[in-house]
């Protein structure tokens, strides 16, 4: 650690262990980490939870959780401590992290993807975090805590479906599918961007929080099951630029059907279809594009901040709790309906 750093008491960490629901969730102290030369250590403001999240508890995720590790990779915090090699931040800088650890720029790879905070590596629900500097993202000053904790994966892969590899904009209509974070995400920075936005919801009290949001045309998928109809008629009949496929292999033969010829379908849900909803030949002859993302880049996420900042936008939180009700926030978050973040605050 460089000189002049104050001393700090210990914290509280919770820690996972996978496969034993909300009971494998449990508080012990941590002690102060100490950073490396090439680490930043960060007293936690707020965090929030990601869908990825239960399933690194239910051991459903392509990544297995490292038995005993500091959940959730969407958090905000103070850098309060750094190694001797540190250069991209300061102390009392507000921080974020990327979504995973080494992944700086370029394309992504299987090694960059495999370390994640929250999951091999200690994340957010805690005291201190302690980050790699290539990880750290400075966060825009505008934003709230909880919001500003609520952008590295939802916000992140939204933005990058849209931005990869050419930028939507105006003239394109874009087409969300689902309104978790990953939807909502996607109406604003579509908008930010300047394309047409088309919403797939399945009530009308979303609807309108969709079209307070941005969304152009929102469509009800309880009133109109066929919406993929509905979406052709909205664009002339002629479909969508691109889809941010939000809910996954159930939906994904309407959105296709709703797509434009040689338009681009970005497959971020993971929900299985049920049984015996198999599309046969999903694809069909348009020559769409699928392209799977994993979240992003440190460049990716930069550059959002930056596009989010001269919009002023904001992440929708839907509830935000103390850090002492984490399990509460869980259930909440699991078990509830929610519009928006659920985010965890620390006094
Ligand atoms: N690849 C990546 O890097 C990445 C990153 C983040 C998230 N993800 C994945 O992306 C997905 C979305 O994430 P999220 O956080 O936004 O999820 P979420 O909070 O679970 O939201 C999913 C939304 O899908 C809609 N939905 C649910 N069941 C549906 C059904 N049977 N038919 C049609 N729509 C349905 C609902 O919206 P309505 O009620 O409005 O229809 C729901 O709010 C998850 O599978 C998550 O694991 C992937």
């Amino acid at each position: 650690m460089s000189d002049g750093q104050k001393q700090n008491a210990n914290g509280v960490a919770y820690q996972l262990e996978p496969l034993r629901g909300l009971d494998g969730l449990s508080a012990r102290v941590q002690p102060v980490p100490v950073p490396g030369p090439n680490q930043v250590l960060v007293r936690v403001r707020a965090a929030s939870l990601n869908r990825r999240d239960i399933m690194l508890m239910e051991g459903t995720y392509p990544l297995p959780a490292r038995p005993g590790v500091v959940p959730l990779v969407d958090g905000v915090g103070e850098v309060i401590a750094m190694g001797s090699d540190v250069t991209r931040t300061a102390l009392g800088e507000r921080v974020m992290s990327t979504y995973f650890v080494g992944w700086v720029d370029g394309p992504q790879t299987q090694a960059l993807t495999g370390q994640q905070y929250g999951a091999n590596h200690d994340g957010w629900l805690a005291t201190y975090v302690l980050l790699e500097q290539e990880s750290v993202v400075r966060v825009p000053a505008y934003l709230t805590d909880a919001e500003a904790a609520a952008i590295t994966c939802a916000g992140l892969v939204a933005w990058a479906g849209l931005i990869k590899p050419v930028p939507v904009g105006p003239g394109d209509t874009v087409l969300t599918v689902g309104t978790g974070p990953v939807g909502l995400f996607a109406v604003q920075h579509a908008k930010m961007l300047g394309a047409r936005v088309i919403s797939i919801t399945s009530s009308a009290e979303k609807g309108e929080r969709l079209r307070k949001l941005g969304a152009d045309e929102v469509v009800d998928r309880k009133v109109t099951p066929d919406w993929e109809h509905a979406v052709l008629e909205l664009t002339g009949g002629l479909g969508v630029q691109r889809v941010i496929e939000g809910v996954g292999k159930l939906t994904l033969p309407k959105s296709l059907a709703a797509t434009a010829y040689n338009g681009e379908v970005i497959l971020i849900g993971a929900f299985p279809a049920g049984p015996g909803q198999q599309p046969a030949d999903p694809l069909g002859g348009k020559y769409v594009s699928l392209r799977r993302v994993a979240v992003g880049s440190r460049a990716d996420l930069e550059l959002l901040t930056r596009t989010m900042t001269e919009h002023g936008a904001r992440p929708v939180i839907d509830r935000v709790y103390p850090f002492e009700r984490a399990l509460e926030a869980y259930r909440y978050f699991s078990e509830g309906e929610p519009f928006g973040k659920v985010v965890i605050t620390l006094s």
